[in-house]
């Protein structure tokens, strides 16, 4: 089976069943990437021409939490895209506003027709896609003329210091070519590589404006709230490690080996894309 293809159903697998059990978790929704997501959502605004919008790698809704609440009587059609079943079972027990439709999906192949979509949103999902290339061509099918598009992923270096804990304990459990493909799952990209990316499929010269701004911070936290959201959103890391508890046990001793003052030390690097008819 194609490597990608056999990474793609492992992340989504995770996101179906592990992930997903924790990731409605309070210390999930507001540490670090899920404090992230609800202040890059807070600052999205919709004009009186958006009326439908997708919110693709919607997991369990937190965008459309957000919007429903914020823009309680405006008239739109609200579509999430998600494809793990896990995931979407939770959006859809939770959001219960006839103006949204959680559906089966994925970045590589959007349920959504051409010149469709007044507003594209999606939150720290494009990375997990398994080719970022097929993923911006969808958006552009799908987008209408006048349409714009409100992205949050991470950029190469995010977790860097971090991550060397994680995979410093990866080592105890996994041979390299695990760990190899571990590390591959996600699609590490820069501000400029992702620039010439879009570059290719949307005219940025006559008929888009593309502004992609690199947001780092160091965020500091407890053993047991980084424990929680690495299992909400990395458990797919550890696929074939055979005893996961007795792994999550061994990180949660080697960060607390790192522990300073303030916390543990996460150094976060995001990439807040916006795409806007010139
Ligand atoms: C970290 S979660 C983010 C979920 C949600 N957007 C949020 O901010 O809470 C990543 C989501 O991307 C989904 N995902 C994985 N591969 C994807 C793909 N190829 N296309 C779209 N979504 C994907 C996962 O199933 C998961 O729900």
């Amino acid at each position: 089976m194609d490597k990608r293809i056999f990474n793609k159903q492992i992340i989504i697998k995770n996101y179906s069943i592990e992930n997903s059990i924790t990731y409605d978790n309070d210390i999930n929704k507001n540490f670090l990437y899920g404090k992230e997501t609800k202040n890059f959502v807070k600052k999205i605004t919709l004009n009186e021409k958006d009326k439908i919008i997708a919110d693709i790698g919607s997991g369990t809704g937190y965008v459309f939490e957000i919007l429903t609440k914020k823009y309680r009587k405006k008239e739109m059609n609200l579509f999430g895209i998600e494809p793990a079943n896990g995931m979407l079972k939770i959006a859809r027990k939770k959001i219960k506003d006839n103006r949204v439709k959680f559906v089966k999906g994925r970045f590589e192949k959007i349920s959504l027709k051409n010149n469709s979509v007044d507003k594209i949103i999606s939150t720290l999902a494009l990375h997990w896609a398994d080719s970022i290339d097929n993923g911006l061509k969808e958006l552009k099918r799908i987008i209408k003329p006048n349409g714009s598009i409100n992205i949050l992923m991470i950029e190469k270096n995010d977790g860097k210091e971090f991550k060397k804990i994680v995979f410093k304990v990866m080592k105890k459990f996994l041979n390299h070519k695990q760990i190899f493909n571990a590390a591959n799952l996600i699609n590490r990209i820069t501000k400029k590589e992702l620039m010439f990316k879009f570059q290719k499929y949307f005219d940025l010269r006559n008929e888009y404006t593309l502004v992609i701004k690199n947001k780092r911070k160091k965020i500091y936290g407890t053993p047991e709230q980084h424990i929680k959201w690495w299992k909400a959103r990395s458990f797919q890391m550890i696929s074939e490690v055979k005893d996961k508890e007795l792994f999550i046990n061994t990180l949660k001793n080697e960060l607390n080996k790192y522990k300073k003052k303030k916390g543990i030390v996460f150094d976060l690097s995001l990439l807040e894309i916006n795409l806007l008819r010139k």
